[in-house]
């Protein structure tokens, strides 16, 4: 297993573009199975999620490869695609694929994926995306561990989701966008990755509008191109290197950020005593020695992104004095909470809410990262701690951040890789 080996206390500084967004490419890619002729899609992040997406979409028949257009960019050719059967192996490894299921009904009228299973964060339960594609005429079976469902003919209908589900807004937006009639979303997520999927959309001939408020309308077509369209920047990936300036108490400029998918990030940093400054096309934040308590409470988005949750407990846990968070979204988002305890934080977990009882700073130590984020959080805490940090199980901060240790080195952290 790789590790990154952190020493802690330099302040970070300079300048850095951000990759392109891994919640934004990857249901752009699975949207692709529906073209009806090649797609290049630009500032395509080379992470570990979209290489495995790659594969899903080569098992399927596509032709997937890297091409170097315009810095990173993806080259998907779908018209070569001969099956519905999704890989369960690699399909258990991003499990958010599921939302491949809406894009090969309308392509193929029919998707056999496997059932997705929970993960480190919580159950991460189907039923909106079964209840949205049943609606507009999708059936399902099961058996083995495998979803079938079958769509030959698929009918536009208003659909109502019980919670503004991002995966399930996607699936729905995929499917509908070939059935017959017009299909309306209610309680649909609003975050930033579903207005960049109702652009992909939209460029291979789909007529999708509404992307990014809570009514999402979708006029069925029969045929769609393709297209070449530039993937949105990773907002987490903003977010992340904010709090890494804040919490060296840094200066850094984030070249390609958009401010507006970062609001409720930098509200939060600013109540901490961040520094946050809007320039041009991208963001400057300046860290300070000071870092005040607050409270944040997740929710959908433009609320506080709980992607972004572990990555603030790590600043929080040098704040002066107690932060409570309210992790709404996802039921065991705390796993960072253990191992940052074993760095010198003090905080305790009850359910969904954690009380962080600031320190002056933290310790060195070996820790391990349980999922995404909170590989990321523990980076992060590693940044500000005295002395030596050693992340392992970095393979799951691979599957969202492309070279993030690269990214924070040129910024003047101490940090590297050890394979
Ligand atoms: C997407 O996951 C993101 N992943 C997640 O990012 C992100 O945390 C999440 O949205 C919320 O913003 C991708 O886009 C690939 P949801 P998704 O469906 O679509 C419940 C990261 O770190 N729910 O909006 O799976 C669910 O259990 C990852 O980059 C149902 O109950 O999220 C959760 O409590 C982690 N039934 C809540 O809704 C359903 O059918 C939000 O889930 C679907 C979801």
């Amino acid at each position: 297993m790789s590790e990154f080996i952190i020493t802690g206390g330099s302040k970070l500084d300079g300048e850095i573009a951000v990759s392109g967004g891994k919640n934004a490419v990857l249901p752009i890619m699975a949207a692709s199975v529906m073209a009806g002729s090649p797609c290049i899609l630009h500032n395509a992040p080379d992470l570990v999620d979209v290489r495995v997406m790659s594969e899903i979409l080569r098992g399927l028949g596509a032709v997937v490869k890297r091409v170097n257009l315009e810095g990173q960019s993806i080259y998907i050719d779908p018209t070569t695609m001969n099956s519905h059967v999704v890989d369960e192996g690699l399909m258990r490894q991003v499990r958010s694929s599921i939302f491949l299921m809406g894009p090969l009904v309308a392509r193929m009228g029919k998707a056999r994926v496997s059932y997705p299973g929970g993960c480190d964060i919580g159950q991460r339960p189907i039923d909106q995306h079964l209840k949205g594609l049943k609606a507009l005429g999708v059936s399902f079976s099961e058996a083995h561990g495998h979803i079938t469902a079958e769509g030959p003919e698929l009918s536009g209908v208003d659909i109502h989701l019980d919670i503004p589900s991002v995966g399930a807004t996607e699936n729905i937006m995929m499917c509908a966008s070939m059935a017959n009639g017009v299909t309306v979303i209610r309680n649909a997520a609003k975050e930033p990755e579903i207005v960049d999927l109702q652009g992909f959309l939209n460029a291979i001939g789909a007529k999708v509008r509404g992307a990014g408020t809570d009514v999402i309308r979708i006029e069925g077509v029969r045929n769609v191109g393709g297209c070449e369209y530039t993937v949105m920047p990773d907002r987490i990936e903003v977010g992340t290197l904010m709090v890494a300036a804040a919490i060296t108490a840094g200066d850094i400029y984030l070249r390609n950020a958009v401010a507006e998918h970062v609001q409720a990030v930098t509200s939060k940093l600013r109540e901490v005593g961040t520094t946050v400054s809007i320039l041009g096309k991208g963001i400057r934040v300046r860290g300070s020695h000071k870092r005040r308590p607050t409270d944040l409470k997740t929710l959908p988005y433009p609320g506080f992104p709980t992607d972004m949750q572990p990555q603030m407990m790590a600043l929080l846990s040098i704040a002066e004095g107690t932060s409570v968070i309210s992790e709404t979204v996802f039921e065991s988002r705390f796993k960072q909470a253990e191992e940052l305890g074993r760095m010198g934080a003090r905080i305790r977990t009850e359910g969904r809410t954690a009380i962080i009882k600031g320190v002056p700073r933290l310790s060195g130590a070996r820790v391990e990262s349980s999922d995404l984020r909170s590989g990321a959080s523990l980076v992060l805490a590693g940044l500000s701690a005295e002395g030596r940090t050693i992340v392992s199980g970095i393979e799951n901060v691979d599957r969202g951040y492309e070279r993030l240790e690269d990214k924070l080195a040129a910024l003047g952290a101490g940090i590297i890789r050890q394979e």
